[in-house]
């Protein structure tokens, strides 16, 4: 057997290592200090937003999104169930109610027409999750958005570098969350980035991150003190980890340039199993531009978990994805769902396999999996 061939692994260097060590030495490691200004001023500049705010995960992004917008107990939110848990425990934690909607099979991102047929007179916002840097739908959504005068969040959590129609994803709704979690495509271990346009928004958003005060606008001169002026929390991030990110920012070009090719070569190596209707390989819709942040295959059901564990014992990291949110413990005894309504949800979520992928993963070990890949429908077809 090979060596382990891991899920995901950060592309770090001596730049990242030089980058933390300078900044440890001069003490400037609280949080939201000058270091996360200039960083949240080239987010801006490169993903051309009016207002991004460092905050310390995607989750706290999307968090202070909802904050920021008031969000009010009763209120309800459509999102999908396929999601990691975040994107419905930040709805949770207004008091709001998430309401779970369909997702497309081919692309697993969020159907527009059946988050329509699930509007209601409570419902406030809408929170797109843009799966593996794929783009939702967002003329639709915008549409429906304005429509029925909602708000819109994009989950951009794994978006960081794709676009839809032009934009970056997270800088086209009302606010946007990224994520830089270690497994994202740019990292500082634990981090995220709130986006938006709206000037009121922002305002706002950045009294919450700062504990309810208006410390910001103190900083820029605006008031010769800063106080309590709304409500809060510390969202901030420690200059640390935002001088870590910095240094990855300036990657991201290169990092997503190379898992571009490799999924290309993913893709390349599994178009004759997918002739043969052993699997069906992931969907990029034209006109959008990926930051290929998963590669994710779709095989029966009947077959998936025994593909997982024949690819595990040769040494390669592939794994399943989301439960659905509707059908986890917590979406059945506490939101009422009995875990069988979504039956497109259901059946993605029990058919796909997640391959390694990450900058240093090579051609060679691109091969290798599909290589056992099809030893693996080989063996099935023998049997
Ligand atoms: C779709 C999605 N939303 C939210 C998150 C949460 O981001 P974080 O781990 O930075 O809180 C993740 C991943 O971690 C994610 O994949």
């Amino acid at each position: 057997m090979s060596d382990w061939i891991p899920l995901t692994k950060p592309y770090f260097s001596q730049d990242e290592a030089q980058a933390a060590a300078q900044t440890l030495l001069t003490g400037e490691i609280g949080g939201g200090g000058g270091i996360s200004r200039r960083v949240e001023q080239k987010l801006a500049a490169r993903f051309n937003v009016k207002h991004a705010l460092l905050v310390p995960s995607g989750t706290h992004a999307m968090e202070l999104s909802l904050m920021a917008l008031d969000l009010q107990p009763g209120d309800q939110v459509i999102v999908p169930s396929f999601t990691f848990t975040s994107t419905a425990t930040a709805i949770l934690r207004q008091g709001a109610q998430p309401v779970f909607c369909e997702i497309e099979a081919d692309t697993f991102n969020l159907d527009v027409e059946d988050a329509a047929a699930r509007v209601t007179a409570r419902t406030r916002a809408i929170m797109p999750v843009h799966y593996a840097g794929v783009g939702c739908r967002m003329d639709r959504i915008l549409e429906l958005a304005q429509n029925h005068g909602l708000k819109i969040v994009e989950d951009a959590a794994q978006g960081v570098g794709a676009k839809y129609g032009g934009k970056y994803l997270g800088t086209i709704g009302d606010a946007g969350a990224y994520s830089f979690h270690v497994t994202k495509n740019v990292t500082c271990g634990e981090g995220g980035a709130f986006l938006t346009n709206d000037d009121a928004l922002a305002l706002r958003a950045e009294i919450i991150h700062e504990k309810g005060t208006n410390r910001a606008q103190f900083l820029r001169g605006q008031v010769d003190k800063y106080t309590w002026v709304d409500v809060g929390s510390s969202f901030v991030l420690s200059d640390l980890l935002a001088r870590i990110l910095e240094t990855q920012l300036d990657k991201l070009d290169e990092i997503n340039a190379k898992r571009a090719v490799l999924y290309q070569h993913y893709q390349d190596a599994f178009a004759p199993l997918e002739a043969r209707e052993w699997l069906k390989r992931p969907v990029i819709p034209p006109g959008i531009a990926s930051n290929w942040h998963i590669y994710a295959l779709r095989v029966a059901v009947a077959r998936r978990d025994a593909l997982i564990d024949h690819l595990r014992a040769r040494g390669i990291g592939a794994t399943f994805h989301y439960v659905p949110l509707h059908s986890s413990p917590f979406g059945r005894a506490q939101l009422g769902y009995r875990g069988d309504e979504l039956p497109v949800t259901e059946m993605v979520s029990r058919s796909l396999v997640r391959l390694p992928l990450y900058p240093d993963l090579t051609a060679a070990q691109v091969e290798y999996i599909a290589a056992a890949t099809r030893e693996f429908f080989d063996g099935q077809v023998r049997a």
